[in-house]
């Protein structure tokens, strides 16, 4: 459903012709063949193709990554980790044979992890493979904000930076409402509720659907993500890449402000963190790493 989705909303947004790839005999060429047939209700001249391989795919300027198995309820992330490292790695080499200088955008998951099995892959520099999380987890935190004060979703900032996991770091101090702070609209406790049920908002989702995980929003982050990179936005963005030094972090993917142009990663910038912040950061990126430990690849 991610995979889908997504050329769904890249299609609204007029930027791409797209392929839709996926093992399912039928399924990816039915779905592009209905979403062709959209194209002239909307108005959009985009081109929707579906295959089982990868030959429609050769000259891509940019490869989207949504395989795998999804959560059920009860399941972590990172119990995904085996059968979708397998299956991200095997993406990954099928799309390199004829795109060979594509930029990557990863969602599945266990997400940081998915993205270091990208980059061994491919052998790809950390400009050309990026993750989807922040985006979705700080829309996650501004929906809730919206929802809770009434104000427009346009006016609200949310940062979540850290992995993609329950241990994730929403930085209050940093988000914000039209430029005043968030203390300002919603009490201590309310926001303590709205930092846990971010945290926490893929698995509600889980458990609400039962036979998966959440589509349309991680969807829409990952069209912004591709958004940024085609029309060379310098968007800057949480995005999951692999850090080299900064915050104090090396040799892993972990979610932080990221720079997206036509390059891929352009940029990380750095917030100043007061020791509190940091060490939830720590924490996260402790929770990333041990998940790295258990990979086999
Ligand atoms: C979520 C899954 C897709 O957060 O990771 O909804």
């Amino acid at each position: 459903m991610t995979g889908s989705t997504t050329a769904h909303w890249l299609a609204e947004k007029e930027i791409a012709d797209i392929v839709l790839v996926d093992i399912l005999e039928g399924m990816p060429q039915g779905k592009a063949l209905d979403m062709q047939q959209s194209m002239p209700i909307v108005g959009k001249d985009v081109r929707i193709t579906g295959s089982n391989g990868y030959d429609e795919t050769a000259n891509s300027d940019i490869i989207v990554i949504t395989a795998g198995i999804p959560r059920k309820p009860g399941m972590s992330r990172d119990d995904l980790l085996a059968t979708n490292s397998g299956i991200v790695g095997s993406a990954v080499e099928s799309t390199m044979k004829n795109s060979p200088d594509a930029i990557y955008v990863v969602l599945t998951n266990p997400l940081d992890v998915m993205c270091f099995v990208a980059m061994k892959k491919g052998n790809l520099s950390r400009e050309r493979i990026i993750g989807q999380a922040g985006i979705l987890d700080s829309a996650r935190m501004r929906a809730f904000v919206a929802t809770e004060t009434g104000v427009s979703v346009e006016n609200i900032a949310c940062y979540v930076l850290g992995g993609h996991g329950d241990e994730m770091v929403p930085l209050v101090r940093h988000s914000n409402i039209g430029g005043l702070p968030l203390d300002k609209f919603i009490s201590r406790e309310r926001l303590d509720a709205i930092v846990e049920r971010t945290r926490k908002g893929g698995g509600e989702i889980v458990s609400l659907l039962k036979t998966g995980s959440a589509f349309y929003a991680p969807a829409a982050a990952v069209a912004q993500m591709v958004e940024a990179i085609l029309k060379n936005k310098h968007l800057i963005v949480p995005c999951s890449v692999w850090l080299e030094g900064e915050y104090g972090l090396s040799d892993m993917f972990f979610g932080v402000p990221a720079q997206l142009g036509r390059n891929g990663l352009e940029r990380v910038h750095e917030y100043e963190l007061t020791p509190a912040e940091k060490e939830m950061l720590d924490a996260s990126a402790a929770a990333v790493r041990e998940t790295m430990q258990s990979l086999k690849i």
